[in-house]
């Protein structure tokens, strides 16, 4: 394939060269997929205002998140797993996000550790915390992630029961990976991932094998893994984690603007309307079509981000108009790390931004802090 110019093409390339059941992990979603399927197709009914006669020079993406400058507003979002769509990958991704100047979030669940991704960053990055039973490893976690300098404390709402997701069931994926003759078989087909894997050691849940307590190797770490989510998480202790990780924090996982008024009164500095990539309640909403209600909700009391269904610099920038201050990224850039490491995530924000910057334009904008709903057709 020539040089992939959308995310779309990206993904092709991914699936070629991915393993199946890890291909097949990033590309689903809960039960039916509805939700999954709604997230992406709810942008294109939105569409935008074409504008003529405008000075379109000197253009910028530059804003901020959570007061953070950012090159544009799109972030890395937090993956667990992502070192098994390419080796060593919440690193790569890491380099190419910072190089790129956008957050990127690293997942509780990721293979590389927060102090692997540490090592090979120069500037702060974003750490994603899922709330387990044990709360001496949640404050193990958090004291790590401010030992590394982490800027932001992600704090995931929404999966405190893993949502059924029957490819990842039909592939016989579990957590950490247990391989079978079919997955050895998969493995195989895809002889450049395997050879990339040869060459690291990491290959497990870097943040949690050796860290939790008597979890020492893979048995311990699947009998661990199964009951540590802690399903009692309630908005009460949003107020300890806050004052454990005295950071900015941001919480993420809102889709009801009761929930986005409940989050606003914890004090965090932002919130991620999301419904964690159509992979919890199929059957939800899309983000965008929750985005308008939640803003008019909680109006300037906390910032409110997006993630969900963005495949273009074109959806971001209708998540921008139509109220959000950030945006983030899953699949797109998963796409691009398991089509060709770090080059392909530096691909797929570079499409994304090319994208956003002639979109903006031709709507008649210079500047993404001056892009409101004006932008959007029927909305004025
Ligand atoms: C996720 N997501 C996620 N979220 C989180 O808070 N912690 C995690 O460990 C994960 N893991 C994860 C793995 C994979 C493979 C995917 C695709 C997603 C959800 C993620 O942060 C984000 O909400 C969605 O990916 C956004 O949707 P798009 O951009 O993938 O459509």
């Amino acid at each position: 394939m020539a040089t992939p110019l959308t995310i779309a093409d990206l993904k092709k390339l991914a699936q070629r060269r991915v393993p199946k059941m890890f291909f097949d992990y990033a590309d689903s979603g809960a039960w039916t997929e509805s939700t999954y399927a709604a997230n992406e197709s709810d942008f294109s009914g939105i569409k935008l205002r074409q504008r003529v006669m405008v000075d379109m020079t000197n253009r910028t993406l530059e804003t901020t998140m959570i007061g953070q400058n950012v090159s544009m507003p799109v972030a890395l979002a937090p993956t667990g797993l992502t070192g098994m769509q390419h080796a060593d990958g919440e690193m790569l991704a890491a380099r190419a996000a910072e190089e790129f100047g956008v957050p990127f979030t690293l997942s509780t669940m990721s293979i590389c550790s927060i102090e692997d991704v540490a090592s090979v960053t120069t500037r702060p990055f974003w750490f994603q915390l899922y709330v387990m039973r044990d709360k001496d490893f949640v404050l193990g976690l958090i004291n790590r992630a401010k030992a590394a300098k982490c800027s932001a404390l992600v704090l995931t709402a929404d999966l405190q029961i893993l949502g059924q997701r029957h490819k990842d069931l039909r592939n016989g994926l579990s957590a950490p990976p247990r391989f079978t003759p079919k997955h050895i078989w998969q493995m195989a087909s895809r002889p450049f991932w395997c050879l990339d894997m040869l060459k690291t050691k990491r290959r497990t849940f870097g943040n949690i094998i050796g860290h939790a307590k008597n979890v020492t190797n893979i048995t311990s770490l699947a009998a661990w893994t199964h009951e540590q989510f802690d399903p009692r998480l309630s908005w009460a202790d949003v107020a300890w984690i806050k004052e454990q990780w005295g950071g900015p924090l941001i919480i993420k996982g809102v889709l009801d603007p009761e929930d986005a008024k409940a989050a606003a009164d914890t004090g965090a500095d932002a919130i991620v309307v999301s419904n964690h990539g159509g992979r919890q309640l199929d059957g939800a909403p899309s983000s965008i079509s929750m985005l308008p209600a939640i803003v008019d909700a909680v109006g300037d009391r906390i910032e409110v981000h997006l993630d969900g269904g963005i495949r273009s610099g074109q959806d971001v920038l209708k998540a921008v108009a139509l109220g959000a201050k950030g945006t983030y990224i899953g699949r797109p850039f998963l796409y691009g790390l398991g089509a060709m490491g770090k080059e392909g995530v530096t691909l797929a924000l570079g499409i994304i931004r090319k994208e956003m910057d002639i979109t903006m334009a031709l709507c008649g904008k210079r500047d993404i802090k001056h892009v409101n709903s004006s932008i959007i057709a029927g909305r004025q």
